[in-house]
């Protein structure tokens, strides 16, 4: 068995995981929260999206959060943009990097970005020429890879060909989103094997939500497959507001505890990241979703 020798973790946190939380929290614990997260030693932090802000209120305030985000080196501070709007209002701001989301489920593109596949990937053409003309990169996410919240299967043909045209695009890296955390390491399996005939395996990531606690071994499951980038969320915080019921992604206490127990570096400190997480679950007033975060804060 082979795997990778060392893993780049994305952190959504600040994005995946608060654009869920039902209690507002200010641009100011955003803020700290990021700073926490880059202290802990994560270089690629997902800040926030530019999106309607009447469809996601939790975001609106992203680029005030980027204003005020104390920028460490060598750390990616990125943000979605699903179009030309979107990718202009990152611009302002300094983003380092921005992500455009497709989907695999032609129900979940139309609830989730008010248009269909096709149509999506027409609107991130302007937001890939945009992009290169700025010389920013641009990751591509791919949701519902393991299953719709809508249509139920969907087929790794299906991701396969999505994932083609992003990388096609110009995207550098393709994420598998399961965004409602139905997969099992052999289905994400057969979509990694599926994808990777058309997008080299160091250009892509998992993005594993937990819903149905396989996280994890999906996760381990890919690396046995070679993917060494793997997305998470601090506390476990999240989910998609178009995937009700969707919890968040795996915590990345937990993703970071089990690659220190596989010898795979990452950079991430346990203990800052436990430090990160409980302050926001603390923020949120309820109890950190990281079981890892749970089990060292009990022995205290
Ligand atoms: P649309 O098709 O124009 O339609 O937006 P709309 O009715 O939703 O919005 C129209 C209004 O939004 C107009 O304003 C536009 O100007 C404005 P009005 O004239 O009515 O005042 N607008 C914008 N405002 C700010 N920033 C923008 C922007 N674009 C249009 N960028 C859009 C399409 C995609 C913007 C919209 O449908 C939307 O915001 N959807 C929310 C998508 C979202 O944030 N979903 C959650 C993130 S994706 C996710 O979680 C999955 C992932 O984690 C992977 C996984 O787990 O699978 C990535
Ligand atoms: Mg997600």
């Amino acid at each position: 068995m082979i795997l990778p020798k060392k893993v780049r973790i994305v952190e959504v946190g600040p994005r995946d995981g608060l654009q869920n939380e039902f209690q507002p929290v200010s641009a100011a614990v955003k803020i700290e929260l990021i700073r926490r997260l880059a202290e802990a030693g994560l270089r690629y932090i997902e800040a926030g999206s530019f999106v309607n802000p009447r469809r996601v209120p939790q975001m609106a305030d992203t680029a005030q959060v980027f204003q005020g985000i104390e920028r460490q080196p060598d750390t990616i501070y990125a943000a979605l943009t699903p179009n030309l709007t979107g990718f202009e209002r990152a611009l302002e701001v300094g983003v380092s990097e921005v992500a455009i989301f497709a989907a695999a489920s032609e129900t979940f593109s139309q609830k989730n970005i008010n248009c269909s596949i096709d149509e999506s990937l027409e609107r991130f053409a302007p937001v890939m020429v945009a992009a290169r003309a700025a010389n920013l990169r641009v990751r591509g996410y791919i949701s519902c890879v393991a299953g719709c919240p809508y249509e139920g299967n969907v087929s790794a043909e299906r991701v396969t060909q999505v994932a083609e045209r992003l990388l096609q695009m110009g995207c550098y890296e393709i994420s598998l989103g399961d965004t409602t955390g139905v997969g099992t390491p052999d289905s994400i399996g057969r979509v990694i094997e599926g994808v990777s005939e058309v997008v080299p395996i160091p250009q892509l990531a998992v993005h594993c939500h937990d819903t149905y606690g396989q996280a994890l071994v999906n996760i381990y499951a890919a690396l046995q497959q070679g993917v060494a980038v793997v997305d998470s969320s601090v506390a476990g915080l999240g989910g998609c507001p178009y995937a009700r019921g969707a919890s968040g992604n795996v915590a990345t206490e937990d993703l970071v505890y089990m690659l220190n127990g596989l010898g795979i570096e990452h950079g991430v400190g346990l203990d800052k990241i436990i430090a990160a997480g409980t302050y926001i679950s603390q923020q949120l007033g309820r109890e950190t979703g990281s079981k890892v975060a749970r089990a060292r804060l009990s022995r205290n």
